[in-house]
């Protein structure tokens, strides 16, 4: 019995290793450099010591404070905004991705400030749209040509009213612009306003039309957004920063140029039964590539140790959790699994298309995790890699 458990849990163990070797990672951190990472075929043994996920490439093309990455992987082009945390700046780069995992800077140009997020849109995925959390505005670039990126709009928000938690929203911050499933609207969630901004992309061109904006319960503090389609629906998570709540909604499309979204429920980002922390700061939210789980991060816990990655270190690694949902037809949640995200502040963190690791970005630890994942049963398993940079983690993709 024994026997034959072993012989299954090492075939299995090898199909991982055959799909999961020669991948790489993109890294940004702020101390101004983009990492690549080998996931090697070790990053598949689950166990002691954790593998250490090697450096294969570094690029300081972005600029200061490299706070997000997308990856258009079709074209080869990475993409990256500096949030310039010091120059109270912002900027925007692009890269080739090279076949060895090396970064070849094509464009950067300035933005308004501080960026922190970047979504793909448009005819041929020629637009970039940024969110800039420091300077309270939206824009987008033709990025036709990746070399020459070129200015779209620019859009700046200012309060139409007070804020309702005044200490923490002392100004618009658009976290984040986020591509719905039919490519035709940008989500651009406002965690000072308290706002799910809206725009219409153009079908011909890469211009973008504001829409009415959505109002996400009051001093939520909107952050994140991950869409799922079930049974035919169409859902939308939110993952509030100030509440460390998600508010799920229903998304239909009701006319041509048209969205709009049904708030259904809310709930703390650890699920139904168990409340928030009062000091917690929720921040991702991914669903899974098959759409049956989610799983949210969630900062400033400190609700798990684990053992410590470094074999010569006694000291235990103090976590923060990732939160494991279920989805249901309905779109509903619920909690399935809490894990170890590896350390402190699990600002982001990426699954690969097979569903079977996820990285971790942990910001206050300047380290990356990877977690093995099981496709089917949807479960989060143990650290088969980690790697500890040279400042804090903002963004961690995979190079697929
Ligand atoms: C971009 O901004 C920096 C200051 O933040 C400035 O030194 C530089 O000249 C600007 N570049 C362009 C092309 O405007
Ligand atoms: C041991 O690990 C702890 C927890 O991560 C860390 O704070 C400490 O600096 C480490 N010590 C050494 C000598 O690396």
């Amino acid at each position: 019995m024994l026997g034959s458990m072993l012989t299954a849990t090492s075939l299995l163990g090898m199909a991982h290793v055959a799909s999961a070797a020669g991948s790489t990672l993109f890294v940004s951190s702020y101390n101004s450099k983009v990492t690549t990472l080998n996931v090697g075929a070790d990053a598949c043994k689950a166990g002691s010591p954790v593998p250490k996920l090697q450096t294969v490439a570094e690029s300081s093309g972005c600029g200061e404070s490299p706070s997000w990455l997308t990856l258009d992987h079709t074209k080869g082009l990475l993409y990256c905004v500096d949030e310039q945390l010091q120059s109270s700046g912002g900027a925007l780069a692009s890269f080739k991705t090279n076949a060895d995992g090396s970064l070849k800077s094509l464009a950067k140009v300035n933005t308004s400030s501080g960026p922190v997020s970047i979504a793909v849109y448009g005819k041929g995925g020629n637009g970039l749209a940024l969110a800039h959390y420091g300077g309270s505005a939206f824009s987008t670039w033709d990025a036709t040509d990746p070399s020459h990126l070129v200015n779209i709009q620019t859009e700046t928000y200012k309060f139409t009213k007070p804020p309702a938690d005044p200490p923490r929203q002392t100004a618009p911050r658009p976290h984040e612009a986020y591509l719905d499933p039919t490519k035709k609207f940008i989500v651009v969630p406002d965690l000072g306003t308290d706002e799910l901004r809206l725009y219409a992309v153009g079908a011909d061109s890469l211009t973008t039309t504001k829409l009415d904006s959505v109002a996400a319960p009051a001093g939520s503090g909107p952050r994140h957004v991950d869409f799922v389609k079930r049974a035919g629906s169409t859902f939308m998570y939110l993952v509030t920063e100030l509440s460390s709540q998600i508010v799920g909604y229903k998304v239909t499309y009701p006319a041509d140029g048209k969205i709009a979204f049904k708030q259904l429920w809310v709930m703390s980002a650890h699920g139904w039964d168990k409340p928030t922390p009062k000091q917690a700061y929720a921040s991702e939210i991914v669903v899974s590539p098959d759409q049956r789980f989610a799983i949210v991060s969630s900062r400033n816990e400190n609700s798990f140790t684990v053992p410590n990655f470094d074999p010569s270190n006694s000291t235990q690694i103090v976590s923060d959790p990732l939160i494991n949902f279920r989805i249901d037809d309905e779109g509903g949640l619920t909690a399935v699994q809490e894990v170890a995200a590896g350390g402190k502040y699990p600002r982001q963190f990426s699954l690969n298309k097979a569903g079977t690791l996820v990285a971790v970005g942990l910001q206050n630890d300047n380290r990356v995790a990877l977690i093995k994942r099981d496709p089917q049963s949807g479960k989060l398993g143990g650290f088969v890699g980690y790697t500890e940079l040279g400042g804090q983690i903002t963004s961690v993709i995979f190079n697929e």
